[in-house]
């Protein structure tokens, strides 16, 4: 009877060895597992820097947070007709410190009559409205361009003018 519990006991024993084991070679490749996890996380970076805010120069227009760096993007649209540097004049007058000037007042351009009667004043808030739809706020301007529906596109925009003299 001894011996045959010496012996269950001896092989209780070997099947705790193996037991032990086992466990013992899974940690063996847990690092490689670990390292997978890690390298997934790289490609989330650039995206946080995209999220990332804007440095430029901001306004408050319309209830809305308008900035120059995006604007500058926003005036390509203008640029096959104005110019932002200072005594540049194409198509339209150069926008050079436009924001804060009265209307029709660049030396040397040949503005439409209603432009030259018109006693607007270019602040950040005529501007926002002006640009939303040109002919609306001024009855027979020569300035055909449409407008721009996007009222975040004009805040953007107008901080860039701002940001330009
Ligand atoms: C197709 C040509 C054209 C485009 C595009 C254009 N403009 Fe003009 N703009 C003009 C002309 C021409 C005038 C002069 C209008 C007049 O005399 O009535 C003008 C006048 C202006 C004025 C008044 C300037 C002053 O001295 O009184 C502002 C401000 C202005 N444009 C801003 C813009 C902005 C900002 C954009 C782009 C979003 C833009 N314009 C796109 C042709 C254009």
């Amino acid at each position: 009877m001894r011996s045959a519990l010496t012996l269950s006991a001896i092989a209780t024993a070997s099947l705790m060895v193996l037991a032990a084991c086992s466990p013992g070679e899974k940690t063996a490749a847990a690092p490689e597992a670990v390292e997978a996890p890690a390298a997934a996380v790289e490609p989330a970076a650039p995206a946080a820097e995209a999220a990332a805010p804007a440095a430029g120069p901001v306004i408050q227009v319309g209830g809305l947070t308008g900035d120059a760096t995006k604007g500058a993007v926003v005036f390509n649209q203008c640029k096959s007709c104005h110019a932002i540097e200072a005594g540049v004049n194409r198509v339209g007058p150069t926008l050079h410190g436009v924001v804060g000037r009265k209307a029709g007042a660049v030396e040397g351009f040949r503005y439409s009559a209603a432009s030259k009667a018109s006693a607007a004043v270019w602040s950040e808030e005529t501007l926002f409205a002006y640009l939303e739809n040109p002919r609306k706020f001024m009855p027979g301007t020569t300035m055909s361009y449409v407008g721009m529906r996007q009222p975040q596109q004009r805040a953007d925009v107008i901080a860039y003018l701002k940001s330009q003299s």
